[in-house]
């Protein structure tokens, strides 16, 4: 029997995860949880690089654990932690840190973006995609299912690896970055040139569709989708186009159809109709996700519980890594 490839990504606890973290990686996470053998984990280190108020942030943490086990994580056939229950995480960014040179993280296209909205910008902010590459490289991950927006700092990690490896001899894999070919750039309702976000809406209110938003508050959103004056609905790169582009590729996503058959359905419909239709989707795809949902939040005896265990199993996993590196930079190790 072949052994299963390692998949390792990543999320944030931070503001109301969205139908674009669901359709560019959370829905492909689930998908390939038989095939591979998958870590996924909810990287609250992350989410400090930007200030988090700790009350909020300690919920969210729960929050999206619930979350990600509603979407359909199996806890018995995946391995779903909190970043921070594993201090292995941090050491090793440290290590990491000092064989990646400052330049790299600073031509980061994130970072540029997200320093530039912060009037004093932390040093973990920059250092974010070092942490990241951590995450990766501390279970030699195959692949890094994420959208569009990570691959950069995917490619980065493979710089770290190879620049870590060279000095220090053959120590990680080299993990390739796997993007959905639909769904890998959900696009903001209210303004389809700019990728839907958790924090940098440019009307928070008719952004984005989160996971747990209502049916009302789903239909809200898309009846004041930005569309355009013409009538055809039509996939399309023309930037003119770019809202009913993501609506239709919000609706093939959801619903799996081919373009085809989608441009033959809504050929000589209105705008209405396909926006109407592209909530309706919506609301089905997350109607069971919602009440697996408040299942989930309902036993917070239950997944604390979970919590700790699947944070002994991403210690236990990492270790042989961790220790592998430590002795590779000439640390001492006490028996
Ligand atoms: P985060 O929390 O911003 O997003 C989680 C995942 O959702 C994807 N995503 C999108 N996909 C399609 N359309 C969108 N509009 C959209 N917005 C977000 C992201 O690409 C991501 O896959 N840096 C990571 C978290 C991380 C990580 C890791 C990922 C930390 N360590 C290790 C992979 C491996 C982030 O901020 O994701």
């Amino acid at each position: 029997m072949t052994k299963k490839k390692i998949v390792f990504s990543g999320i944030q606890p931070t503001g109301d995860l969205h139908i674009g973290n669901y359709l560019g990686a959370i829905k492909h996470w689930v998908a390939d949880q038989d095939l591979c053998d998958s870590i996924f984990c909810v990287v609250d280190l992350h989410a400090i690089t930007i200030f988090q108020d700790p009350r909020v942030l300690r919920d969210k943490i729960r929050q999206t654990v619930g979350l990600l086990l509603a979407c359909g994580i199996d806890p018995n056939k995946s391995l779903l932690f909190v970043q921070s229950h594993v201090p292995a995480h941090s050491e090793l960014a440290w290590i990491l840190n000092c064989v990646t040179p400052v330049g790299w993280l600073e031509r980061m296209t994130q970072y540029k973006d997200k320093a530039a909205k912060q009037e004093s910008v932390s040093t973990g902010l920059l250092d974010y995609p070092v942490l990241q590459a951590a995450d990766i490289l501390l279970y030699q991950a195959d692949y890094v299912p994420v959208g569009e927006d990570q691959r950069q700092h995917i490619e980065l990690t493979r710089d770290i690896s190879l620049r870590f490896n060279h000095l220090y001899g053959e120590t990680f894999n080299l993990p390739d970055g796997m993007i959905p070919k639909v769904g890998a750039k959900i696009m903001g309702f209210d303004e389809p040139t700019t990728k839907m976000s958790k924090s940098s809406a440019v009307n928070q209110n008719f952004h984005a569709v989160g996971l747990l938003d209502s049916p009302d508050q789903v239909w809200s959103v898309l009846k004041r989708a930005t569309t355009d004056s013409e009538k055809e609905i039509v996939f399309s790169d023309d930037p003119k186009k770019a809202g009913v582009n993501n609506l239709l590729t919000v609706y093939q996503a959801f619903t799996g159809k081919s373009r085809d058959e989608i441009q033959a359905h809504f050929a000589g419909q209105l705008y209405g109709a396909l926006k109407r239709q592209v909530a309706d989707a919506v609301i089905e795809a997350l109607k069971p996700i919602q009440e697996r949902y408040n299942q989930y939040m309902q036993d917070a005896t239950a997944l604390d519980h979970y919590m700790r265990a699947a944070a002994e199993r991403a210690a236990e996993r990492s270790a042989p890594t961790l220790k592998t590196v430590k002795e590779r930079v000439g640390f001492t190790l006490l028996a």
